[in-house]
């Protein structure tokens, strides 16, 4: 089997930076060099010439493992950046309309087609995925992903009301066409599947139960929805759901909580909802463009952390404004600066890489460049444009780099990035 090595600046985490001083929780090695065989990471240590292998230099660039975004909808990819009040009326206005359009055939292949490139371009290696209701939908996303051999996961957003008729699936179809996409796709290639109850406005119980079942029925499966987004949306949810405690008591009714499952948003939760977080596993998902974008709320990491939710971080594309995860550490950094709770860069980093993956319970698979990793990577870029270059030439930290990097950098400081060992951004540019 043919050997890469990788010659660059290797940083890796090895657990939750607590501080800027933490070194002890990432790897970082100035000139490093990363083997890879049969798409996998075999070795990661200092670089020492080797005339047996191919050696790519990306010196002076840094080399992180490629990062995960936790929630999204590729779906929504011809309607980002679309003029809304807030959550419910851009629903309705926009995204319904434009998630109808998945029922054409060769929409969604052209449309999976250039979402992931989308994705290669920022550095984007692993992504959890909204389709849309239409099976087809995630066909063409698990089809994509196979081609591409990256690790992905989503799912056939499940709707059976309040949304217009032509998107709307019913608890019993709803339920087969889940069975049959977990059949043809979860744990094929590195495809994994997530039963995906779109939000408890647009689920009757009827489909809860079928949901529930599902979740029952597929353990190994992930399980994706929304939570607590906006204030309008809790208010209508708890109309429909009135027997339950609150939001997150309809998720909970209806055994819906757990280790695998993530929960776009999380914002406006009582102490009832973190503690019941917290005792199922559940993970939090913070969306920070979406929520600035939206007019949604801002996320209080420090309480969630402090109570000991699990935490991840997503562009939730299309309400989110951008595919970058460094717009998204950006902006996240910012709501946080709002709420008086400073996230340094390494704790940034961290959580668009290992953090999410062991969000995901994928840590030892992807999220670090460590031996028996898959070797998703990206390659970024520190003065990849002419400000950021100027603002490089003062940087004299490793701390101080990452934050430009977050603070300016978008799919312009993505050098390369590889999937599975192989080359993708420099394949997209034809080089
Ligand atoms: N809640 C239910 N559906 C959606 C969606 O598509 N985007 C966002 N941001 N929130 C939702
Ligand atoms: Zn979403």
């Amino acid at each position: 089997m043919s050997r890469t090595i990788l010659r660059g600046r290797v940083l890796s985490f090895l657990g939750e930076p607590q501080a800027i001083d933490d070194h002890g929780s990432y790897r970082y090695i100035e000139d490093g060099a990363v083997t890879i065989e049969g798409g996998i990471i075999t070795a990661v240590g200092d670089f020492v010439p080797d005339a047996t292998a191919e050696v790519i230099d990306h010196r002076p660039h840094l080399i992180l493992p490629g990062f995960i975004d936790m929630h999204l909808h590729y779906v929504q990819s011809q309607m980002i950046a679309s003029y809304a009040g807030s959550l419910l009326e851009w629903l309705n206005t926009y995204t319904f309309f434009e998630e109808q359009k998945f029922s054409q055939q060769g929409h969604a292949g052209a449309v999976a087609s250039a979402f992931y490139d989308e994705l290669i371009r920022n550095g984007t290696t692993t992504a959890v995925a909204y389709c849309s209701s239409h099976p087809h939908s995630v066909d063409a996303f698990f089809a994509e992903a196979q081609k591409r051999n990256m690790l992905m996961i989503g799912g056939k957003v499940m709707m059976d009301r309040n949304a217009p008729e032509a998107l709307c699936d019913t608890a019993q179809s709803g339920y087969d066409d889940t069975k049959a996409l977990i059949a043809r796709w979860h744990g094929k290639g590195r495809g994994l599947y997530a039963i995906s109850p779109r939000f408890a406005i647009t689920s009757t119980p009827g489909q809860m139960e079928a949901a529930q079942a599902l979740v029952a029925e597929h353990p190994e499966a992930y399980v994706q929805t929304h939570l607590s987004e906006n204030a309008a949306e809790i208010s209508r949810s708890m109309k429909l759901y009135p027997g339950s405690p609150d939001y997150t008591g309809i998720y909970e009714d209806y055994g819906l909580l757990g280790p695998k499952t993530l929960l776009g948003h999380c914002i406006h939760l009582n102490h009832r909802e973190t503690a019941v977080l917290t005792e199922t596993g559940s993970v939090a998902v913070f969306c920070p463009t979406s929520n600035l974008f939206l007019g949604s709320g801002l996320f209080d990491r420090e309480r969630l952390a402090k109570h000991g939710v699990r935490i991840g971080i997503a562009t939730d594309i299309g309400g989110g404004t951008s595919y970058s995860m460094l717009r998204t550490l950006d902006e996240g950094y910012k709501i946080l600066q709002l709420r008086g709770q400073r996230l340094n860069p390494f704790a940034s980093f961290y959580m668009a890489t290992l953090g999410n993956a062991r969000s995901l319970s994928l840590e030892g698979t992807i999220g670090a460049v460590a031996p028996g990793n898959a070797a998703d990577l990206v390659v970024l870029n520190a003065a990849a444009t002419p400000a950021m270059a100027l603002r490089m030439a003062t940087v004299t930290s490793l701390a101080e780099e990452l934050f430009l990097l977050q603070t300016l950098g978008d799919d312009r400081s993505v050098a390369e990035v590889y999937v599975s060992g192989a080359r993708a951004k420099s394949v997209l540019r034809g080089l």
